[in-house]
């Protein structure tokens, strides 16, 4: 068999059309997702490897996608520390005690992986069983700065400035914390690759928060690490920091990331541009807010993303998470779109 169009792309071997997936594919857009969701909560989806099996398998059967990605948050890892998660409706997912003092961070448990985790490697492996074998599966994890900044904050923020604080006044916590997650993330995602994960993501969605110097300082470095574990594995490594455009190529050069994930914010040319000595993959980067438009809108646009990005060494998908307001029928325009041109 030849290797699925996803994994030929994230090598950046050649391939007859672009491979395409999208970030947050399982989700509430999706009546099958809603369905589940009233029976079961966020959190027992997720912890439930049948139904987060279940929901991964959603985007693939109904909409057509080219890779699965595991149902699953980034803030498991945070949680497997022993930071007590709920979910609110409406809300979204927040920590009950968030990191305030010095001994909140010094009691953070060193999880076990395989046992306080195990939910998550069944559902890989229950998912790989299910799964149609031409389809990889992606893993995934938070990056140490966006798992840290959301531990401090306890939830979404707009200004992250409890997190900043922490990095202004005791920038050696901060640093000890990310060293600790940088280690942990990059072990989780091996872990992930051996229970059968073909390619790993790493989200570091909070980059946006921090300044170039800052990011250097408390995102990057820590992001690399993490990266370069997960890389021992063998498996690819997809790295997506919105926000952090300003620090591209040293993204890819300190990452030594397979693919480079495009926020919608960077035009595809410049990121080519920027990327062409970095011998990595693109993925990217419709901005999500046009599967609003009709299906032959985004058919074009789809087109000319594509265009633009060129169709080797690329993967098509949307620029962030796709919205949960979309219309099913045009989630399914955008991955006809794609594949329409193999
Ligand atoms: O992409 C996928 O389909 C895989 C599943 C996935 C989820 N979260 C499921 C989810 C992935 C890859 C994530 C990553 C994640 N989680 C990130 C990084 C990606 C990004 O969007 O920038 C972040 C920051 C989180 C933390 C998180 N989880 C937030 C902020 C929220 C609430 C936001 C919202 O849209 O309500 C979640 C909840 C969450 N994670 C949902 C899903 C499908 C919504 C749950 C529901 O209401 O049923």
């Amino acid at each position: 068999m030849t290797e699925p169009l996803f994994l030929r792309a994230c090598r950046r071997e050649p391939t007859p059309r672009p491979p395409v997936w999208l970030m947050r594919q399982a989700g509430r857009y999706m009546p099958q997702y809603r369905a589940i969701r009233e029976r079961a909560d966020f959190l027992t989806v997720v912890t439930d490897p049948a139904l987060a099996t279940e929901v991964t398998l959603q985007p693939v059967e109904h909409i057509g996608v080219d890779a699965a990605i595991l149902f699953c948050d980034i803030l498991v890892v945070p949680w497997a520390m022993g930071m007590a998660l709920r979910f609110d409706e409406g809300v979204g997912p927040l920590f009950e005690q968030p990191l305030r003092a010095e001994a909140d961070i010094a009691a953070l448990r060193d999880p076990d992986l395989a046992g306080d985790l195990a939910y998550v490697f069944d559902a890989i492996r229950l998912t790989r069983r299910a799964l149609d074998p031409a389809v990889p599966l992606i893993g995934f994890a938070g990056a140490p700065w966006t798992l840290a900044s959301y531990m401090v904050e306890g939830r979404g923020s707009k200004d992250w400035r409890k997190a900043k604080r922490l990095l202004v006044e005791r920038p050696d916590l901060a640093h000890g914390l990310l060293d600790r997650l940088a280690d942990l993330v990059g072990a989780f995602l091996v872990a992930q690759v051996e229970a059968g994960a073909q390619a790993v993501q790493l989200f570091d969605s909070w980059a946006t928060a921090l300044g170039p110097e800052d990011y250097r300082t408390f995102g990057l470095p820590y992001l690399a690490r993490a990266a370069r574990i997960a890389r021992t594995a063998g498996a690819p490594v997809i790295v997506f920091a919105p926000g952090a455009e300003h620090a591209l190529e040293d993204l890819a050069r300190d990452t030594a990331a397979d693919v480079i994930g495009i926020h919608w914010r960077l035009d595809p040319p410049e990121a080519r541009r920027r990327l062409v000595d970095a011998s990595v993959a693109l993925q990217g980067n419709l901005e999500p807010a046009w599967l609003y438009a009709a299906p032959a809108e985004i058919a074009r646009r789809t087109r000319s993303m594509v265009d633009a990005f060129g169709r080797q060494a690329y993967i098509a998908n949307l620029g962030h998470g796709v919205l949960r307001d979309t219309p099913v029928h045009h989630v399914r325009a955008f991955v006809e779109a794609v594949k329409s041109l193999g």
